[in-house]
């Protein structure tokens, strides 16, 4: 029946307008059986259909060109394409299924450069421009810059956690008192003695903690507690890795909160797909890119895909919640609202996302999202997160100065996730000759808000 009208509206197409200048043709398994509803595109444009119940699709309205390259993409199956000319009729497309489950014996593959280390050689061999003429930052330029490959040599980091200064100076262990009500109790610090501040192995120097499920995830992933984070190797050293974030599958929240269930921070609330031997899998948010096992993955562009490391409650206290104010907030609302990634990782900073040689294809780029992941080292982005008005009034020898700051432009609140991040208001107040005003009344920067 379907098979029928498709040839009805080939023929009455070319009755109309002549030759049939479209691309039609079937996608199917690898038993040959036609896959219905796949994504079926002309690559890197938005000539885009879904294959019908029988698998057939018909692509009109091409654009310019004598060769095309089609995709297709249905769940459960990598992108595969084929080549085509205008009025190509016969087109097969064969998918191929990836792995339903994940491989916890693969061995995750470096983001950095490693040449000459075959299939390891690194995703900067193809997503970096260092070493090519090509002046475009590429993903691994770009993530190089950004705070999650370096989350394994921060040193606020590695401090907090051994309970250190930067210079590796470390505070004496906790000490407990016990109470005959409440057992064991940390006591606060002996300041007769050299401190450096507090540290998770001082409270607990048995064990190594959680805080690798998320600083140091592609150690953790197996062994969620019993990675110390200071001491991994290899590809795990390298923070949050390109092949961790593209193997992730899902999240898993808890359906009526839809935040990440207590105590299941990091690697623990994400399903992963690492492929088994001899094959790979990327997982992106583009469904028509084609070079070998990449399959399009729609929570790459979804809030709910960074929600177990920027939301996390420990014993009841909520520590990091980016993701818990951004689910209260009108940002979540899917058709005004906006993403962590529509913020964090903006589109249209290049046209291509590999290098050409190694099959990088020229695209829209409105389709490409940054690796800068913005956030306190980028002035602009942090000059233009709120909206600041100030009114001042005169009477008599004083003036009564009003400031107000309105957070219109963050998809959460300021400051947001770590708990050691303040915001200081600091007024500086001068008159038409430069000299500084004298503050008679009002509210002041205290002590610990640092010497301003
Ligand atoms: C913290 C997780 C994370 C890390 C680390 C990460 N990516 Fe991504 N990547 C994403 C997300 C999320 C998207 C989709 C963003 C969107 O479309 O809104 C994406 C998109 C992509 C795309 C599709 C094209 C584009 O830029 O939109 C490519 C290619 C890619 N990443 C490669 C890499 C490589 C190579 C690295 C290592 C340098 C890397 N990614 C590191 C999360 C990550
Ligand atoms: C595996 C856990 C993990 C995932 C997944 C993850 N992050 Fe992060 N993110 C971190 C950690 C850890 C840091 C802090 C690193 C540090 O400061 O040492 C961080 C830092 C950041 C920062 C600060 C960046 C900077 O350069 O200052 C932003 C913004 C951010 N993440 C946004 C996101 C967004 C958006 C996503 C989802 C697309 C995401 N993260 C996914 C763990 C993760
Ligand atoms: C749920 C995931 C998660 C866990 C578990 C976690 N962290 Fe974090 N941590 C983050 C994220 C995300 C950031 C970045 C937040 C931001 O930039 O505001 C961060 C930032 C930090 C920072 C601030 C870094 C800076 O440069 O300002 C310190 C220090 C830190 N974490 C220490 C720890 C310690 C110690 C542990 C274990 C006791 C731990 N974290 C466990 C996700 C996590
Ligand atoms: C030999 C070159 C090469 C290497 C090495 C490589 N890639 Fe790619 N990758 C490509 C090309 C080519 C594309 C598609 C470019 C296009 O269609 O514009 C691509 C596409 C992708 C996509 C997009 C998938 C989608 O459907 O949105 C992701 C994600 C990705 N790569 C991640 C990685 C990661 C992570 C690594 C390292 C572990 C890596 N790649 C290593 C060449 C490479
Ligand atoms: C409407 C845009 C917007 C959305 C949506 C948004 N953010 Fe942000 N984010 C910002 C701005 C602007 C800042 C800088 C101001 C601040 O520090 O709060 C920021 C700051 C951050 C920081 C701290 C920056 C740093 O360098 O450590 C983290 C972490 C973060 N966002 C994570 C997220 C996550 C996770 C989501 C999604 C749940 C998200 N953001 C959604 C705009 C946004």
């Amino acid at each position: 029946m379907k098979k029928g009208l498709v040839c009805l509206l080939i023929v009455l197409m070319s009755s109309c307008g002549g030759r049939f200048t479209g691309l039609s043709g079937v996608v199917i398994d690898e038993g040959g059986t036609p896959v219905s509803g796949a994504v079926v595109r002309v690559q890197t444009t938005e000539v885009t259909t879904l294959s019908d119940e029988d698998g057939q699709f018909v692509l009109t309205d091409l654009p310019l060109g004598e060769e095309f390259f089609v995709t297709a993409w249905s769940p459960g199956f990598f992108i595969v394409g084929a080549e085509a000319r205008p009025g190509d009729k016969k087109i097969v497309i064969e998918l191929h299924s990836h792995a339903a489950e994940d491989n916890p014996d693969y061995d995750w593959l470096p983001s950095e450069f490693h040449p000459g280390a075959g299939e390891d050689q690194g995703c900067a061999a193809c997503h970096s421009n260092v070493g090519s003429k090509d002046s475009t930052m590429l993903p691994v330029d770009e993530w190089l810059l950004d705070a999650h490959s370096q989350s394994a040599q921060n040193p606020r980091f590695i401090s907090m956690y051994n309970g250190t200064d930067v210079n590796g100076n470390q505070s004496p262990p906790t000490r407990f008192g016990t109470s005959q009500d409440y057992g064991s109790f940390p006591l606060p610090p002996d300041l007769s003695k050299p401190y450096f501040g507090p540290g998770y192995k001082l409270d607990f120097p048995n064990t190594d903690g959680n805080c690798a499920a998320c600083h140091t995830p592609a150690a953790s992933v197996n062994e969620p507690y019993s990675i110390d984070p200071t001491k991994v190797t290899g590809v795990a050293a390298e923070g949050v890795p390109c092949d961790f974030c593209h193997k992730i599958w899902d999240v898993k929240l808890d359906p009526i909160t839809q935040m990440p269930r207590p105590n299941m921070p990091g690697v623990l609330s994400y399903e992963f797909r690492r492929p088994p031997e001899g094959h790979q899998f990327f997982a992106g948010p583009l469904d028509d890119v084609a070079p070998g096992e990449d399959t399009f993955s729609p929570i790459q562009q979804e809030s709910a895909y960074c929600a177990p490391c920027h939301q996390a409650v420990f014993w009841d206290t909520v520590i990091y919640n980016s993701y818990g104010e951004w689910l209260e907030s009108d940002y979540r609302d899917e058709e005004t609202g906006q993403t962590c990634q529509d913020c964090h990782m903006p589109s249209g900073l290049a046209d291509h996302f590999a290098l050409a040689e190694e099959g990088g294809l020229v695209r829209d780029p409105k389709t490409i999202s940054s690796h800068k992941m913005l956030g306190v080292m980028d002035t602009e982005f942090m000059q233009e997160a709120v909206t600041m008005t100030t009114k001042a009034d005169l009477s008599g020898e004083e003036i009564n100065l009003e400031v107000e700051i309105f957070n219109d432009n963050t998809g959460h609140h300021i400051p947001t996730d770590s708990p050691l991040r303040h915001m200081i208001l600091w007024v500086q107040v001068s008159d038409s000759l430069g000299n500084q005003l004298e503050q008679l009344d009002g509210p002041t920067i205290p002590d610990w808000g640092g010497n301003w």
